[in-house]
């Protein structure tokens, strides 16, 4: 009797203990970190807002949540908000939640322009709960392995590609004012993963132009770090879905270690064309991309109260680094990487 009565004492406090998560923007990637969070015993999906609320409902009925109508009835039902909207509502939805005091979860692009990213790093700096930006791919093991491989070899170089197949879909990844551009739509993604490779930026020049959308959507950069370390980045926002449409290729001391997509990498090694391949096409995609090991990150630093492995700062620093390359363009000048933070 005693024994059981304790146990419930003891499920009631793990059930207390749970981060209430709360979803703004209930589409494609709300609906994948809901998924997980449904899945962890630590966290618990509690509130759910979309501006089509049939969104919200649907999410709801898959995996709870009460569906809220407004931003504000979220905010009074969570303790930890993921930014899951587009673009452009970033910045504000991320202000508004941490004055209401809330850990935030803001997937990627941190925010759009200098200006609002510098706002938004001296609110999360000044907050008291977590802050993350969803930088997923610096979880995923294809990119987790390349770091290993590469702090036991020195990298000399290296050739990158980020491609996307078109931006229609969703719609709003056609349209510039609510992006802030393709860069900070799709190519961001490896900005960021550089900066974990290889380290920090010194300067870059650029090429870019236009094809397929009214907006810059073809470039060609090259990027100098501090460490001596370069490499050429290439970005295509209408070339096909071919396979892989990313792709980092380091070159070391006769060694070329080359990712494709999340799926595999393949290390050749020494004087000869052999090389060994290691795979994850079998890992399931929500693990293979990193996002499972990201939701798990966010509850980490919240439960444990430590900084999250994607910060404000790098957030801002993603930030930075597209703002730059638009510079570089516009000026068709090189572009100093000021210190950043
Ligand atoms: N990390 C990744 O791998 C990854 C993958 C996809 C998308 N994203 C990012 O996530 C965000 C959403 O992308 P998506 O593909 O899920 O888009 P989506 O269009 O599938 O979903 C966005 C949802 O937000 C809702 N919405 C729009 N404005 C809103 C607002 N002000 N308040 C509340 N809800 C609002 C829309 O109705 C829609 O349901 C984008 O910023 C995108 O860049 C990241």
């Amino acid at each position: 009797m005693f024994i059981c009565g304790f146990c419930a004492f003891l499920a009631l406090i793990r059930f207390m203990d749970k981060v209430r998560i709360g979803i703004v923007g209930t589409g494609y990637i709300g609906n994948v970190h809901g998924r997980i969070y449904s899945r962890d015993e630590r966290a618990e999906v509690s509130a759910l807002f979309d501006v089509v609320p049939e969104r919200a409902e649907r999410t709801a009925r898959s995996i709870g949540g009460k569906v809220c109508s407004s931003r504000e009835e979220l905010l009074a039902n969570c303790d930890a908000v993921l930014i899951c909207s587009p673009n452009k509502t970033h910045k504000d939805i991320a202000l508004n939640a941490i004055v209401e005091g809330k850990h935030v979860f803001c997937e990627k692009p941190f925010s759009i322009g200098i200006d609002n990213a510098r706002e938004l790093l001296d609110a999360a700096n000044a907050a008291s709960g977590v802050f993350q930006v969803g930088h997923n791919r610096r979880y995923a093991p294809v990119y987790v392995k390349l770091k290993e491989l590469l702090q036991n070899d020195k990298a000399h170089s290296a050739h990158i590609k980020m491609n996307r197949g078109e931006l229609k879909n969703p719609v709003w990844t056609g349209d510039v004012n609510v992006t802030g551009g393709f860069l900070y739509e799709t190519t961001i993604h490896l900005f960021d993963m550089m900066r974990f490779q290889f380290g920090e930026i010194e300067e870059l020049t650029a090429y870019g132009s236009y094809h397929e959308y009214p907006e810059l959507d073809e470039f060609s950069i090259i990027f100098k770090f501090k460490s001596g370390f370069h490499c050429t980045f290439a970005s295509s926002s209408d070339a096909s879905w071919h396979f892989p449409f990313e792709r980092i290729e380091v070159f070391c001391h006769h060694r070329t270690i080359m990712s494709e997509e999340m799926e595999r990498l393949l290390d050749s090694r020494g004087m000869d064309a052999n090389f060994e391949t290691l795979s994850w096409h079998m890992t399931e995609k929500e693990e293979r991309w990193g996002y499972v090991q990201e939701d798990k990150a966010f509850i980490n630093a919240i439960v444990n109260g430590t900084d999250p492995p994607v910060t404000a700062l790098d957030g801002f620093k993603s930030v930075e680094l597209v703002e730059s390359v638009y510079n570089a363009i516009r000026t068709g000048e090189r572009v100093k990487i000021r210190a950043g933070g």
